[in-house]
């Protein structure tokens, strides 16, 4: 356990540290006169010429263990959210309980180092705890809807960028009209309008933050994305129409090689968003490269980056796109090796989805996410 004053040590060490990109000296990539600029060469630099956040969800472990991650963020990034602390299951042991540390000193951090958060998420179907399915109800779910958004939302008030407010709401298997995930537990005891009703509680609750509707599957010209997409985007008209309030759209991008079909899907993301004022953050991107048949190593970075470029340059065409978050920042951490499941394909093959590999150097992704901020119009 760490004290007070050695945590206040090391995380002056990592602020003196992030004047520098380390990351890319150390590499040899980047000994160019602009980055002899203290942090010219960083993703946050490349990002603000642009007028983008950009970010990556941080692991609590992690972050809490490893004063080389806690440098990396503070020094590439402008942005974070936390990868599950903020989850409904995270924070509540039990019905009564709060565990809010590791959310509070990450939100410290953001305020200490000058970046952003985004909240994620109030209501999803999962990352519930298993008191859930016993102790909610129809009878008292709207009670516990409506406390749990009041209690997160307060706490961090006025600091919060961003909230994923409902999560992933679309599920067409479910075979609905709407495309409205019915199996959902919230769906279940509340109805449709469990989503408005969040949305509502969330702006009272927090008048600062941009409430975001979160989803993935949503990005590809194919037909189950087509489908998803435009289920998505009714979803936003049908809220917009009522008035609930919503700000954004979160677009996840969990993407992978071999496909670089998102033309027509980008476009309509774009488009859809626009036409209602919606910003649009990519929210969770990241490539999956178990499609790649070689195992050098090379040949999948290169692969990945490729991805990246095209799905960013497809998606930064718009200046609707506020935020680009990575899902993970470094590949010691992504929840693409949490098991085989995951790349069936090679599934002892660990995956490369990040712009910094497991030592913290940055891959071609990191590369191919800077040119894509450059080549992108300022917003
Ligand atoms: O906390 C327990 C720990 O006590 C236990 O020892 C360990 C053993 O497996 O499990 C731990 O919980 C895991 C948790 O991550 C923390 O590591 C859960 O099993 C695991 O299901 C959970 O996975 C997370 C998943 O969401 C579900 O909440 C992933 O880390 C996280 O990357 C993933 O993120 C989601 C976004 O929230 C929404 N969009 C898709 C994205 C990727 O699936």
């Amino acid at each position: 356990m760490m004290t007070r004053r050695e945590w206040m040590r090391q995380a002056a060490g990592a602020a003196a540290a992030a004047a520098l990109p380390t990351v890319l000296t150390s590499s040899g990539h980047a000994a160019s006169d602009k980055e002899a600029t203290p942090g010219a060469g960083s993703l946050k630099a490349h990002a603000a010429a642009r007028g983008l956040l950009t970010g990556c969800a941080v692991n609590a472990n992690l972050f809490r263990d490893d004063p080389a991650f806690r440098q990396l963020l503070a020094e590439q990034y402008s942005i974070v959210v936390p990868e599950n602390c903020l989850k409904f299951g995270y924070l509540r042991p039990t019905p009564d309980t709060w565990n809010f540390a590791d959310a509070d000193a990450l939100v410290s951090f953001a305020e200490a180092h000058s970046m952003k958060v985004r909240g994620h998420n109030f209501v999803w179907h999962e990352a519930l705890p298993n008191w859930f399915a016993s102790t909610v109800n129809k009878d008292n779910a709207r009670k516990f809807l409506v406390d749990h958004i009041n209690t997160v939302a307060n706490r961090y008030k006025g600091k919060i960028h961003s909230w994923d407010v409902v999560n992933e709401a679309i599920w067409i298997k479910d075979g609905r009209a709407d495309g409205l995930r019915s199996s959902s537990p919230w769906f279940q005891m509340l109805g449709p309008e469990y989503l408005d009703l969040a949305y509502r509680t969330a702006r009272k609750a927090d008048p600062h933050a941009l409430l975001t509707y979160n989803d993935y599957g949503i990005e590809y010209d194919t037909e189950d994305d087509t489908k998803k997409r435009d289920a998505v985007l009714r979803l936003l008209r049908r809220m917009k129409a009522a008035g609930t309030p919503i700000d954004a759209l979160g677009v996840q991008s969990h993407i992978h090689t071999g496909d670089s079909s998102f033309a027509k899907g980008t476009r309509e993301l774009l488009d859809g968003a626009r036409s209602l004022g919606l910003q649009v953050f990519i929210t969770e991107m990241d490539v999956n490269d178990d499609g790649v048949a070689s195992d050098d190593i090379a040949v999948r970075d290169q692969e990945v980056a490729e991805v990246y470029r095209n799905y960013l340059n497809a998606m930064l065409r718009g200046p609707e796109v506020k935020a680009v978050l990575t899902w993970g920042a470094t590949d010691k951490n992504t929840w693409l090796n949490n098991g085989p499941k995951f790349h069936p394909k090679h599934p002892t093959r660990a995956e490369r989805p990040l712009p910094f590999d497991a030592d913290y150097k940055p891959t071609p992704a990191f590369f191919a996410i800077r040119t894509s901020f450059d080549e992108a119009k300022r917003r």
